[in-house]
């Protein structure tokens, strides 16, 4: 008999995410019958717009089929290299970018190369979740920078101080963010920015996959446009899997300093090697387009969002900042009286909805609910909610 095997260290502390869990777990009691409604979603409800699939079919039909150069096809790095300079106002040449498999591999890469066991890392918090994880696969412990909903999920720059210490390492910026929906403005980064310039230990990515997800009356800004002197130290991660609606397809970027987008490089091309070729001829065309079909789904994501805001403000006991950008309601649940793995476990064996508890994004009073939802599957969960809230 051979003795069990043994995981390593490494693999025995990691938890597996709990969003996409929880909406594995919603699709497997719908096939096995049960009525259930999910707002657990992180991904748009509507299909890759076709001139882009058409370019990836045509690609693969090509035969753009072989290994392709490690950090990506050159005129998808250069492309992305063009937005990033002309739409973000961030100079960036074709050698600062990395396409990955998503914004979770540059994510990923990133961390791998850049810390290590001693490194901390600050996570503003609400937080999403696989930072933390990510975090620690690299040998570095995540240090929360707690925010409240109170003051609509921001930190002040003396809050942001007070947790910079010589063995910070980095900051990561989500905005928008997933799941609060808070957007950081133009004053938020230079105020953050004033703070970084005393601690040049410390580098920041700037997470920037909702960039075109945001409410009215609310502009995306990247903090490397805004403090443009930080840019030896400042990270971009992106990718198509929201604003283009293009999750599956797993094409993302990583851009920054040359020495670490050439060692995140070097990492891939021991791991993962290129992003899948045919689809990154899809990206292609996805960037290098105008931007319409991006601003359409945008445009019905912020009709949702404010349905879904609106109609949660109806429910009683519920206490919700508004999102400002995103496609999700991060809303305040602890009036009734329940811990967010309990209330939602509640939910979904006593009506039937699926969301996501606040505890894993490190908030234990909320519950995430996503309007990247038909109105009317909105309306349905809306309906769910009530009805669990009226019989408690
Ligand atoms: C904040 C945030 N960053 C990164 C990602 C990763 O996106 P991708 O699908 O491109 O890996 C997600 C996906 O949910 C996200 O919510």
């Amino acid at each position: 008999m051979s003795a069990p095997l043994k995981l390593s260290a490494r693999a025995e502390g990691l938890q597996p995410s709990l969003t996409l869990a929880i909406a594995a777990q919603a699709k497997q009691l719908r096939q096995a019958g049960r009525d259930i409604c999910s707002l657990s979603a992180g991904e748009p409800d509507f299909d890759t717009p076709a001139f882009i699939r058409q370019a990836a079919a045509a690609a693969l039909e090509a035969g753009h089929t072989r290994y392709g150069p490690v950090a990506g096809e050159p005129a998808l790095r250069e492309a992305i290299a063009a937005k990033l300079t002309l739409e973000n106002g961030v100079p960036t040449t074709t050698d600062q970018v990395l396409v990955t498999n998503g914004g979770k591999q540059a994510l990923y890469n990133l961390f791998q190369v850049l810390l290590g066991p001693g490194d901390e890392v600050l996570l503003p918090s609400p937080f999403w979740l696989s930072y933390p994880e990510m975090v620690r696969l690299a040998g570095a412990e995540p240090r929360l920078l707690v925010t409240e909903a109170a003051r609509g999920f921001r930190f002040t720059p003396d809050e942001l101080e007070a947790q910079i210490r010589p063995s910070t390492r980095l900051l990561v910026l989500n905005s928008p963010s997933n799941p609060t929906g808070m957007v950081l403005d133009r004053q938020d980064l230079e105020a953050i920015a004033a703070v970084l310039r005393r601690h040049p230990q410390v580098a920041v990515v700037c997470d920037e996959i909702y960039e075109f997800l945001l409410a009215p009356g609310h502009c995306h800004h990247s903090l490397a446009a805004v403090a443009p002197d930080l840019a030896e130290r400042l990270f971009i991660v992106n990718g198509f899997a929201k604003g283009w609606a293009m999750t599956g397809w797993r094409v993302g970027w990583l851009a920054g300093p040359r020495p670490v987008i050439a060692a995140a490089a070097a990492l891939q091309s021991q791991s993962t090697s290129n992003v899948c070729s045919f689809a990154q001829m899809g990206a292609l065309a996805a960037i290098t387009a105008n931007r319409d079909c991006v601003h359409a789904m945008a445009d019905r994501f912020s009709a949702r969002r404010q349905h879904l805001s609106e109609g949660l403000g109806r429910i009683p006991g519920v206490v919700l900042i508004p999102p400002e950008g995103a496609f999700y309601a991060f809303p305040d649940v602890s009036a009734w009286g329940l811990d967010s793995m309990t209330l939602c476990r509640r939910l979904l064996e006593e009506v039937g909805l699926a969301v996501v508890p606040g505890l894993a994004f490190g908030d234990d009073r909320c519950i995430r609910l996503s309007c990247a939802a038909a109105e009317a599957t909105l309306d349905d969960g809306l309906d769910r909610l009530a009805r669990f809230q009226d019989r408690l």
